[in-house]
């Protein structure tokens, strides 16, 4: 017995099955063309013009999403059934409300998207009543009680605004020389001028990985069941991610332990959808990080390695259709930045990237580059996962940017 039907309607006619996405980034993009393909009509959000999801969408919308009225007034003028924020900088009291008022539904939920937005929600969700295992952490929202908690949490330690992502304003602080300037930095690099930051103490793993968690609904039964992606491994260079691979090898124990974390983490936040679950491994041990509550930047691997990418799986899980998330190749991704400051950027050497037959590519289209923006990604399949990171970086290596 089937529990329910879905249903989608036809894009642009009063039937239509209509998404707004919130935030118009390359992850954006790949969702949107999912979504596409499944027949729903995708309207896109985002601060600029011509954002990468934007160009893929039916519609477009260039507003400031952290300001209540305009994003009401945006969710009043589309009517979406389902809203997917992509970014974390948004009004979230705003999707509060609409889910308070069954408006929409907020993807995953409105608690996910409130919590994971801010480090300390999200900190205190998993450390203080989940009980996972975490790296030893102080909040600080002045420079007095900053030095305090540096030297409570002892160095190194690592130091990021709570309201921040990439990287931005993060610091490893070594020792004590190292506070002030860790505050200063903290204070002009975060999202929004909050003032709050996190201090952490560091973790000594062996490696980090992304655990793709993928809540959906069984096709039959309408109960939300949790399923889980092979651990990516990745690298990070500046709080960026630079490379990633699928799978990670780890012990049996450490992926078993990281699957406990991953699922009750997400149980907590609720709703369908995939998170992106950042662990720290040493041996059997596993620590917990942070949760994306959609599509993570490590997870461009699976659109070499999976028969439905981390997107697909996305828009499946989200619409309430069932999923499937095994791997099919062994894949990596390597990261194109701009490596300069200019608009309108052309990019060379595609046929040579992509002499290999199992690379590929996908460049985002953002009409602006800046040094460290990511413009595009190589992905490599091969029989190792050391072979396909080196094979994703030739490729990656091949493509060279210009000014106009
Ligand atoms: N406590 C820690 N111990 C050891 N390494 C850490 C710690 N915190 C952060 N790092 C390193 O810095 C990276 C970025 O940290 P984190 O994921 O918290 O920042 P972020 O700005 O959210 O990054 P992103 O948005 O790219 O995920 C981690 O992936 C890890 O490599
Ligand atoms: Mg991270």
């Amino acid at each position: 017995m089937m529990y329910m039907s879905v249903i989608i309607g036809t894009p642009l006619q009063s039937s239509a099955f209509k998404v707004l996405l919130l935030g118009s980034g390359e992850l954006g993009k790949e969702v949107v063309i999912s979504l596409q393909r499944l027949g729903v009509e995708v309207h896109a959000a985002d601060r600029y013009d011509g954002a990468p999801a934007m160009q893929v969408a039916h519609f477009s919308y260039t507003l400031n999403m952290a300001n209540a009225e305009e994003l009401k007034q945006l969710i009043q003028q589309v009517k979406p059934h389902l809203i997917i924020p992509e970014i974390e900088a948004i009004a979230t009291e705003v999707l509060v409300e609409v889910e308070r008022q069954n408006i929409a539904t907020v993807i995953p939920s409105a608690k996910a998207v409130n919590l994971t937005m801010n480090r300390e929600g999200i900190r205190r969700l998993a450390a203080e009543e989940l009980g996972l295992p975490t790296s030893a952490y102080r909040f600080a929202d002045s420079l007095d009680s900053f030095r305090a908690a540096c030297d409570d949490i002892g160095y190194p330690n690592f130091v990021k605004p709570v309201m921040s992502s990439s990287g931005k304003g993060q610091s490893r602080v070594k020792n004590f020389d190292e506070v002030d300037a860790a505050w200063e930095y903290a204070q002009t690099g975060g999202r929004v001028n909050q003032g709050t930051v996190i201090v952490e103490a560091q973790i000594d793993f062996d490696f980090e990985i992304t655990l793709l968690t993928v809540r959906a609904k069984n096709a039959e039964t309408g109960e939300i069941e949790t399923q889980y992606c092979d651990p990516i491994g990745h690298r990070q260079d500046a709080g960026d991610y630079v490379e990633s691979w699928q799978p990670q090898a780890m012990t049996a124990a450490a992926l078993e332990e990281s699957k406990r974390i991953a699922h009750k983490v997400t149980t907590a936040l609720g709703g369908c959808g995939i998170f992106g679950v950042e662990l720290f491994i040493k041996g059997d041990k596993v620590w917990f990080s942070e949760v994306s509550p959609r599509p993570h930047d490590t997870g461009l691997v699976t659109l070499a390695s999976q028969f439905q990418s981390e997107f697909e799986l996305h828009a499946r899980a989200i619409l309430g259709l069932p999923v499937n998330t095994t791997r099919h190749s062994m894949a990596a991704s390597a990261v194109i930045y701009a490596g300069v400051d200019d608009l309108n950027l052309s990019f060379s050497g595609l046929n040579l990237a992509l002499v290999h037959p199992d690379t590929d590519l996908r460049l985002f289209g953002k009409p602006e580059g800046f040094k460290r923006r990511r413009m595009g990604v190589a992905t490599a399949r091969a029989e190792t996962t050391d072979q396909a990171r080196e094979l994703a970086q030739q490729t990656a290596a091949q493509i060279s940017i210009h000014q106009n």
